[in-house]
């Protein structure tokens, strides 16, 4: 591992408590089969990633604690993220939300609300997700897909901060405002999709032109990219060389030519669903 890469992003609460992530996390959506939750696991831990990403909808907390019992490195070296889903707003059932994906997991550090729907859902769900938090049953609590008029809404009412957005957030969708907003009140925002979900940003021609230019793959630079703006990337593959590839991008700076000319391919089209317009199917 380089020395940049273990270096730990901060997110400092209100509280004076210090926060300390992982710098990349490995994405576990659609990884559905002991083969490849093994494959995957196993190479991005030999590879030096430290941050796994699941959640319970993904449907695959027992596989990944399996891979992760197996994977041959401490699970206190290890930090794993698990969220609640939607059918699960309100205290008693995010309490509950929690104890089964901890059951299925084993432990689980970071506990993130998946997605806010209405208003006021969350803000039940978020003081279950504080209790969590006061019993060291976990140690960094807050939310995904959350826009700013939704922070605004839970940091108005809170006892204890969200240290983390987990959001949409690549080359063809940053959403500037919200990451200045989280900036200036010390969340620390992970980006979900990196890649764009598979949606061909990798096959762009300005970044195939930049990655030629640095002697990059396309991937590495949109990763690259997300590290430069201040966000965690969080990319999902399951195949050992990908895994690598993804986690190769310490050791280089994208100059900030070349990052001016990567802000003018945001488009601003999301790959997943807007949490503005959005409640979800299966809110109760
Ligand atoms: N909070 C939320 O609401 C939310 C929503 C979506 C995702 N997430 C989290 O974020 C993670 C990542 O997002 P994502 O899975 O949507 O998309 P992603 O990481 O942007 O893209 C994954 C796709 O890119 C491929 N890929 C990975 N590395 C590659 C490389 N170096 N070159 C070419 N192709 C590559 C993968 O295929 P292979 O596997 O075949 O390599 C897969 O098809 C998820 O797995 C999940 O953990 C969270």
């Amino acid at each position: 591992m380089t020395a940049e890469a273990m270096k730990d992003q901060h997110s400092r609460t209100d509280e004076g408590q210090v926060t300390i992530l992982p710098r990349i996390f490995l994405g576990t959506w659609d990884i559905r089969t002991r083969k490849d939750a093994d494959r995957a696991v196993t190479s991005a831990v030999k590879t030096g990633y430290r941050g796994i990403d699941t959640a319970a909808c993904y449907e695959n907390e027992e596989l990944i604690r399996s891979s992760i019992d197996g994977c041959g490195i401490d699970r206190t070296e290890l930090t794993v993220t698990s969220k609640l889903w939607n059918n699960s707003h309100g205290y008693d059932k995010a309490l509950q939300a929690f104890d089964e994906s901890e059951k299925k997991l084993g432990s689980i550090d970071i506990y993130l609300i998946h997605w806010p729907g209405p208003v006021p859902g969350f803000l039940e769900t978020w003081t279950a997700l504080e209790h969590l938090f006061e019993q060291g049953r976990v140690k960094t609590i807050g939310v995904s897909n959350f826009m700013v008029p939704q922070l605004e809404i839970l940091l108005d009412r809170c006892r204890i901060r969200p240290m983390i957005n987990q959001i949409e957030c690549h080359l063809w969708y940053t959403d500037h405002p919200l990451l200045d907003y989280c900036r200036r009140k010390n969340i620390a925002v992970q980006a979900f999709s990196p890649l764009s979900a598979g949606s061909g940003l990798i096959e762009n021609e300005t970044l195939r032109d930049i990655a030629n230019r640095l002697n990059r793959s396309p991937a590495q630079v949109a990763l690259r990219y997300l590290l430069q703006i201040g966000v965690i990337p969080i990319p999902k593959s399951s195949n050992p060389s990908r895994i690598a590839e993804n986690f190769h991008i310490f050791d280089f700076r994208i100059p900030n030519s070349e990052i001016e000319a990567l802000c003018g391919m945001n488009r601003l089209v999301r790959t997943n669903k807007d949490p503005l317009g959005w409640f979800g199917q299966d809110y109760q």
